[in-house]
Order: C-alpha cells, then sequence, then structure tokens
C-alpha cells in the first residue's frame, strides 16, 4: 500500500483580474534559498555563454534561466490556474498536461528580463487550440502529464527569450542533480505566489521511493522521475506545475523532467515528487513539433 495521496502542483487564482498591466500579486519576500549542487556551475556557464553571446549575466538586462515561461491558464468556467512552462523551439514550449484540464485559453509571459514578475517582455495570447496535451494523459492518474503549447507566431530568440535543449533518448539522469523554478507558491501554510522568479535544486532519486509512496498505479518507473527534495531545503509547490528540471547533459542544461505532483501533505515535509520524464515521450515531441530528437 502506498502511503502518500497526490496532489497537482497547480494554482488556481480564484480572484484573478486578468488585467495583465495590473498584477496584483503583492509578494515581495524572496526566500533566501541556499542552492546546492551544481549552482556554481549553472551561473558559471551561463557566464560563459554570456562572453560569447553578449551577456548572459543574471539579473541586470539579461535572464538566468531565459526558457522559462510563465502560464495562465483560463478555464471555460473562467477560474486561472497558474502554470509554468519551457520554451523548446521558436514555435513550441512544453509544459505539464494537466495544467490545460477544460482551459480556453493560455497568457504566455517570457523573456523575463530580471527575476521579477513584471519584467516580462514576450508575451502571447493562444486558444486552445494551440495546446496539445499528450492523447495518453490520464487525470485519474495523472499518467503522460505532458503537453505542447504552439505559439500564435514564431519566437525571435534573444539574450532573455531562448530554448532549452530537449535530452537524448533514454538519459535518466539518476542521481543528478538540477534547477527548478518557478513562481509558485513558496510555503504550505502561505498561499501567496511569488513575484520573484525562484529557483531550487533538487534531485533524482530511485523511483522505488516513489512507488513506496505513491503506488505503482500512479508512478512509473519508465516515464516519470522521482525527485528528491530534501537535499535542496525547498522544493516545487503550487504554481510551479509544468516548469523544467533542467540538469546537464554533455555540458548543456538539458530539460530532464517536467514538475507533475507531489504529496497532499504539502512541499515542505521533504516528501518526494515526480515529474514527467521528457526523454520518454521524444517520438511524441519531435513527431508533434518537427524538432529534431536524438
Ligand atoms: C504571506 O506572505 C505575505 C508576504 O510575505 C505576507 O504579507 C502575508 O501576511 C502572509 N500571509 C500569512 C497568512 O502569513
Ligand atoms: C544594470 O546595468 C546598467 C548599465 O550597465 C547600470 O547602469 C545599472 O546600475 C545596473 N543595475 C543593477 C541593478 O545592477
Ligand atoms: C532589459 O533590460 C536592459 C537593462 O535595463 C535593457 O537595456 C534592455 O533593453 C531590456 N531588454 C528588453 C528586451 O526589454
Ligand atoms: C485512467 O486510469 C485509470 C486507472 O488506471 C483507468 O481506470 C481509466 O480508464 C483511465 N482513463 C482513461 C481516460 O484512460
Ligand atoms: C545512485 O546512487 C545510489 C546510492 O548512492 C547508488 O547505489 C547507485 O548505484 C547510483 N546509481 C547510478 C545510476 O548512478
Ligand atoms: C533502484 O533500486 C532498486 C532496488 O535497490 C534496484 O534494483 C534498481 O536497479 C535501482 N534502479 C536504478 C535505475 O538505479
Ligand atoms: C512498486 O511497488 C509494488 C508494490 O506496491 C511492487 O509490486 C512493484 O514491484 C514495485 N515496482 C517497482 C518498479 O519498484
Ligand atoms: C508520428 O506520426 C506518424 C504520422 O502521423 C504516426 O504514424 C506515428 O505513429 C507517430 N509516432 C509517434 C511516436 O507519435
Amino acid at each position: 500500500m502506498h502511503s502518500l495521496g497526490i496532489t497537482l502542483l497547480l494554482f488556481n487564482l480564484f480572484f484573478f483580474t486578468s488585467s495583465f498591466s495590473n498584477f496584483n500579486i503583492k509578494n515581495k519576500e524572496i526566500l533566501a534559498q541556499k542552492p546546492k549542487f551544481e549552482s556554481k556551475k549553472l551561473i558559471e556557464s551561463f557566464r560563459k555563454k554570456g562572453r560569447i553571446t553578449n551577456g548572459f549575466i543574471a539579473n541586470n538586462g539579461s535572464n538566468f534561466l531565459p526558457f522559462f515561461t510563465l502560464l495562465y491558464v483560463r478555464k471555460v468556467t473562467n477560474i486561472y490556474n497558474m502554470c509554468a512552462g519551457s520554451i523548446i523551439s521558436e514555435k513550441f514550449l512544453i509544459s505539464a498536461g494537466h495544467c490545460f484540464e477544460s482551459s480556453a485559453e493560455v497568457f504566455i509571459l517570457a523573456g523575463f528580463n530580471n527575476s521579477n514578475l513584471e519584467s516580462y517582455t514576450f508575451f502571447d495570447q493562444v486558444a486552445s487550440k494551440n495546446v496539445i496535451v499528450h492523447p495518453s494523459y490520464n487525470s485519474t492518474t495523472i499518467s503522460n502529464d505532458i503537453a505542447l503549447i504552439k505559439f500564435s507566431q514564431n519566437i525571435i530568440f534573444n539574450l532573455v527569450l531562448q530554448k532549452i535543449k530537449l535530452p537524448l533518448t533514454n538519459s535518466n539522469f539518476m542521481n543528478k542533480s538540477g534547477i527548478v523554478s518557478g513562481f509558485g507558491i513558496f510555503s504550505d501554510v502561505n498561499a501567496t505566489t511569488s513575484n520573484v522568479l525562484r529557483y531550487t535544486f533538487v534531485t533524482v532519486i530511485n523511483g522505488s521511493t516513489c512507488n513506496l509512496s505513491y503506488g505503482s498505479n500512479f508512478f512509473s518507473n519508465d516515464r516519470q522521475l522521482c525527485i528528491d527534495t530534501k537535499s535542496g531545503h525547498s522544493s516545487t509547490c503550487s504554481g510551479d506545475s509544468g516548469a523544467s528540471l533542467g540538469i546537464f547533459e554533455n555540458n548543456i542544461l538539458t530539460l530532464a523532467g517536467i514538475v507533475s505532483y507531489g504529496s497532499t501533505q504539502g512541499c515542505e515535509l521533504g516528501n518526494p515528487e515526480v515529474y514527467t520524464k521528457v526523454s520518454s515521450y521524444l517520438q511524441w515531441i519531435g513527431n508533434k513539433t518537427g524538432i529534431v530528437v536524438l
């Protein structure tokens, strides 16, 4: 028997006003996170890249995570979900399937010029016909929790707007740590979303831990990553669904996973979380987007 209930990591914005010039998310607090693991390597890699392509210098007129997108999903009921996504080509971003149940349209914010919510430089608004949820997505088991969104027109990459590389087939990233980021809530007891893009570092662990926690009806080692949230002392939480787990593969930051679900007990107890394993969906992604997958 498994011990934990599952909870999706999206955030319902019941009182959202839909006025994008007028965000009213008041939280000014920045969590003092102490990233470990590969943070140095990541920052160095962006610095290095900066020297080559004229300046990925974090936080001033640049973007630490230029593939990150913030998504407000308007449902047919006019309730909004807040999710995240990642740009994978000029035409497509990738996110979690569960973010788009009964969606009517999606507002996409990207190209953050620094870590502030208001600093986005790219905006797009697409109807649900631009959303491709995986045909085998199952809202009961949250399996195949992956979706693609086609931009309304090709985007033009710049310093603050870039794509993230897809993984190689069969990459499982076992024991690797990487970066995950979002504007989601930062406490179980305070459901205020952040207006600062925050990031943390998490580690992929053996799926038997998630199998034990969530049960084999929910967790599949073949198509999901089991994520340890203890080592980074922080985790993804509501509002972070669909965000990427970026891990270095051949020295390039790579889209290893997509934030899917955590435990009903909350985000702060160190329970493992489950992310969609992107390397298991490369054929589907390639088919739908025309991206050459390896
Ligand atoms: C939640 O956090 C915000 C920002 O720090 C603060 O203003 C608010 O009072 C907090 N709410 C609760 C219930 O603690
Ligand atoms: C950002 O860079 C500009 C131009 O180099 C500089 O004038 C400004 O002080 C910098 N701002 C911060 C917050 O570092
Ligand atoms: C980002 O901010 C920098 C420095 O403030 C500014 O020079 C640049 O034009 C901004 N980029 C965009 C795309 O708005
Ligand atoms: C979703 O999974 C459950 C449990 O395996 C199954 O009973 C149900 O038929 C599935 N739903 C769809 C739409 O496939
Ligand atoms: C992952 O780490 C565990 C525990 O340290 C170790 O037993 C296992 O061999 C490692 N697996 C891989 C694929 O690195
Ligand atoms: C996970 O752990 C189990 C049991 O210890 C082991 O049989 C299996 O090979 C491990 N899987 C990976 C991918 O390391
Ligand atoms: C998952 O747990 C079940 C028991 O709940 C067990 O039968 C199954 O072998 C486990 N699968 C893996 C991949 O560990
Ligand atoms: C890719 O698309 C072709 C043509 O629609 C289809 O026959 C094939 O099954 C698809 N493959 C995958 C993995 O989705």
